[in-house]
């Protein structure tokens, strides 16, 4: 089996294709290098540049290397950028995976495994999000990785290839520097970035009806998320194509709130954490927790790293 992997450069994707190239599994790399670091493509593995937007690259790539499934990671991320320009999400994240089914269409691939994320919950106000509920996005980015769900479930039936849609939670950490999020746009990096700058970090709503009234996510190391790739991967190897279309939640099932994870930063890093409580950011849920028997049912995966953990490895990898 050989699989395609768009935004392999791309700091989720890297990590995948990391341990899939290690574990014997041919991938070749797909990304357009406009957030991408060929740095991060391992010797040995074949990189195509290219717009996922051009369905006949896709294809041509497709074709000169045999692929038999598509891990589609390349995709706008950022939550606020979305609400700024839409538009460009929509065409990005929407229309770059309606070229890949074009492209699986056209070349009969029979395998899909696709990044969805948790910010499709919006304000689900459930104390573990479960991928069977009825959800309503409340930002663009959250809406076109909806809308790609969507997309997939019903295309799949006509083209008869399978698919897996991976909903990640709050990632954090990276394997060494030069895989690391180099966006800083989530909070453990917005964290780091303060401490470097001496500045207080702005803990943004402490009235949530939460323990210590801070925000509560799930957080998840990028080495769990990563290997539920592989899990993935493996698992469509396994099956007869076009017998598998779900949706999995990939998160460790246990909530931090902002508070107790600015605690693990000062244990990890034994500095002092300066941090003022600020209002809400507009659209912030109090609560984003995984509901994760699912994905252990079906595909046996369970995340392995605590917080502490994660925090560590971040921060190993900042500092670098
Ligand atoms: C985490 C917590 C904030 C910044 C994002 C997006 C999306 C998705 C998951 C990929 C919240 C608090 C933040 C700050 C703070 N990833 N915070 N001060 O919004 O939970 O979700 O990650 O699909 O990127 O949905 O992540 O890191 O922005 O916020 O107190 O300066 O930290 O209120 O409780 P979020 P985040």
């Amino acid at each position: 089996m050989t699989w395609l992997v768009t935004g392999g450069a791309g700091y989720i994707g890297a990590h995948a294709v990391k341990r899939l190239h290690a574990k014997g599994t041919n991938v070749v790399v797909f990304d357009d290098l406009s957030t991408g670091l060929v740095s991060r493509v391992p010797e040995g593995v074949p990189l195509v540049v290219g717009d996922v937007k051009d369905q006949a690259a896709v294809v041509a790539a497709i074709k000169e290397h045999g692929v038999t499934g598509v891990l589609h990671f390349a995709a706008r991320k950022s939550v606020p950028e979305s609400m700024k320009i839409p538009v460009e999400y929509y065409r990005d994240n929407v229309g770059g995976l309606v070229s890949i089914v074009g492209a699986i269409a056209e070349t009969g691939v029979e395998r899909v495994v696709f990044s969805s994320t948790a910010a499709l919950y919006g304000l689900a106000p459930e104390e573990f999000l479960v991928e069977d509920l009825v959800v309503d996005p409340i930002s663009v980015y959250g809406e076109t990785k909806l809308i790609g769900e969507r997309l997939l479930r019903f295309t799949s039936k006509t083209h008869g290839f399978s698919w897996i849609a991976l909903r990640y939670f709050n990632v954090v950490g990276a394997d060494s520097p030069e895989l690391r999020d180099t966006s800083v746009g989530n909070l453990i990096p917005i964290v780091f970035r303060a401490i470097d700058r001496g500045e207080t970090v702005q803990v943004t709503g402490g009235d949530f009806p939460t323990p210590d009234g801070s925000g509560i996510r799930d957080y998840i190391h990028i080495a769990d998320l990563a290997d539920a790739h592989v899990v993935a991967v493996d698992h469509l190897d396994a099956v007869a194509a076009g017998s598998v279309g779900e949706v999995y939640n990939v998160g460790t099932g246990k909530g931090s709130s902002v508070l107790e994870v600015l605690g693990a930063v000062r244990e990890v890093t034994g500095l002092p954490v300066p941090h003022e409580v600020v209002d809400r950011r507009p659209g912030d849920p109090a609560r984003g927790v995984a509901g994760v028997d699912k994905i252990r049912r079906d595909l046996g995966w369970t995340a392995r790293h605590d917080l502490r953990e994660m925090v560590a490895d971040a921060w190993a990898a900042w500092r670098a």
